[in-house]
């Protein structure tokens, strides 16, 4: 790992005062959180047709809400890592900071994120079909068809599913913290994925220097400033000055 990009990275921190930073499925791995396309990744495993689409819950919410709870219940255990506690740090030394995750597992605002963006919805919230109602349900035991406590009608995870676009709002709001930003980071996704893949292109496009971590290159790593190889839980702790 080249110490020297490293130290580049950590003197256009100091300088920036407007920080993204986009995270994917790789930042929450080493906190034991399957990602989806590497060798045991989710999608390896199931047919996300059948899982995670619209017209799968649609044929059987039964199916799709245990695979949620499946998941529900192998994400409640799992602990944040040195790298989501290094972002956590970094945001409360920035004069402005917005994190983007496409992640819903939650890990970011457990290890004190705040201003979080978080594009493709969350586990742990639910939300009515019926009044649209979204809600912080952290439950365990959920029946397996909950039902919503205003309207009575089916809940479903407050995540997006394949076929479904994302919500305007919060994409209309990571475009703008995209298009302000003097510095993007972009952590642990394969940049495979719309609209999220193209997010660190754009902030170059606005002048930004954009820096990316990941285990493995990625089909935007050319476009980068910089492109550091590694685990996020080593590489992103070193952004900051005390671990210098
Ligand atoms: P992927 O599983 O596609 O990619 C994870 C990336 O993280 C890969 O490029 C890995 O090399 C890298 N990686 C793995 N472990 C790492 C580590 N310890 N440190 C750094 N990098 C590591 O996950 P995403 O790009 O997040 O969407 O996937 C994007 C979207 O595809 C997900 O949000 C999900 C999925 O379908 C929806 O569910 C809507």
């Amino acid at each position: 790992m080249p110490e020297a990009d490293l130290e580049v990275l950590r003197h256009r921190l100091h300088q920036s005062r407007d920080v993204v930073v986009l995270t994917g499925a790789g930042i929450s791995a080493e906190s034991g959180v399957p990602t989806f396309r590497g060798p045991d990744g989710l999608w390896r495993q199931y047919r996300a047709v059948d899982l995670a689409t619209p017209q799968a819950f649609q044929r059987d919410p039964r199916l799709v809400w245990e695979f949620y709870q499946w998941r529900r219940q192998l994400l409640a255990p799992l602990q944040p890592n040195p790298a989501h506690r290094a972002l956590a740090a970094l945001e409360q030394r920035c004069p402005r900071f917005t994190l983007i995750t496409q992640n819903i597992d939650g890990l970011h605002a457990l290890a004190g994120s705040r201003r979080i963006i978080e594009l493709h919805g969350n586990i742990w919230h639910l939300r009515c079909t019926g009044c649209g109602q979204v809600r912080e349900d952290r439950r365990l035991d959920l029946p397996p068809l909950p039902a919503c406590q205003t309207c009575g009608a089916l809940l479903r995870p407050h995540v997006v599913w394949f076929g479904e676009t994302l919500d305007p709002a919060v994409l209309a709001a990571a475009y703008a913290a995209v298009a302000a930003c003097d510095l993007m980071l972009v952590i642990g996704t394969s940049g495979l994925v719309q609209p999220a893949a193209s997010l660190g292109y754009l902030a170059k496009q606005r002048g930004a220097f954009v820096a990316e971590i990941n285990l493995e290159p990625t089909p935007q790593s050319d476009l980068y400033d910089l492109s550091l190889l590694g685990k996020a839980g080593d590489l992103v702790p070193r952004l900051l000055p005390a671990a210098r």
